[in-house]
């Protein structure tokens, strides 16, 4: 059962068009800068086994996964197959708007690591997503929900656009917790620009990250 956290109002985003139209022309860009990138490619370095199976939804032509680490097999989600298809990372991937469906099509307890980075603002039924990660995950398998303070404005929700950096981490929490998830780890860090901007102490993306993991015990009801 899906236990609901946001309100109506909560939900509703300033450009209510379809999502697949704003995302219909891929967009070979990076939206984090190498600060933020770095920083989060290392907490996948930390705490991804090699060989594990992962899924990293809502992405798009990349994944921001250590080379020189091989995982059993990385599933793409997201809203462009362009994209999606140039993305060197994943083996396989679907396209499906999260906030139209919210089933994922993968077996329960089929992935070892499931990473959103930079898509949870988007969602507007988070909560059953969150149920979802729960239910596809392994016992004992993580997710992390990666992002920092910037976003396409019209297509976050008002709860994520009026929210500040701790109020962001602090929904997420709560949303995963309220769909059984246990209290999850959460991080905010500044970053350092890449390259000679960083070496004079400039500033990078800010970092923030919900890292949950799946109770060892969990049983599907
Ligand atoms: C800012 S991009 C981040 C992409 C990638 N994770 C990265 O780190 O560069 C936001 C992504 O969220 C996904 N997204 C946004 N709205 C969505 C929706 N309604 N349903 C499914 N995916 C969505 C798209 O795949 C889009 O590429």
């Amino acid at each position: 059962m899906v236990v609901q956290v946001l309100g109506e109002a909560d939900r509703r985003k300033s450009d209510a068009s379809d999502d697949a139209l704003f995302y219909a022309a891929p967009r070979f860009v990076q939206h984090l800068d190498g600060g933020f990138r770095s920083r989060l490619t290392n907490l996948y370095r930390q705490r991804l086994p090699a060989g594990a199976q992962l899924l990293d939804l809502m992405t798009s032509w990349v994944s921001h996964l250590p080379e020189e680490i091989s995982y059993q097999s990385v599933i793409g989600h997201g809203l462009n197959a362009a994209e999606l298809q140039a993305n060197p990372r994943l083996d396989r991937f679907w396209v499906q708007n999260l906030n139209q469906d919210q089933t994922l099509p993968l077996e329960s307890a089929s992935v070892d690591a499931a990473l959103i980075t930079a898509g949870w603002q988007y969602l507007q039924q988070p909560e059953a997503i969150a149920a979802e990660l729960l239910r596809i995950l392994r016992p004992g398998g993580q997710l992390v929900v990666a992002f920092s303070n910037r976003m396409f404005a019209q297509k976050a929700p008002k709860i994520w656009l009026e929210g500040s950096d701790q109020d962001h981490l602090r929904v997420v929490a709560r949303v995963l917790m309220a769909q059984g998830w246990p209290q999850p780890e959460l991080v905010a860090e500044s970053t350092r620009s890449a390259g000679p901007l960083g070496w004079l102490g400039g500033q990078g993306d800010p970092f923030f990250a919900v890292i949950a993991t799946k109770p060892i015990a969990w049983q599907d009801y």
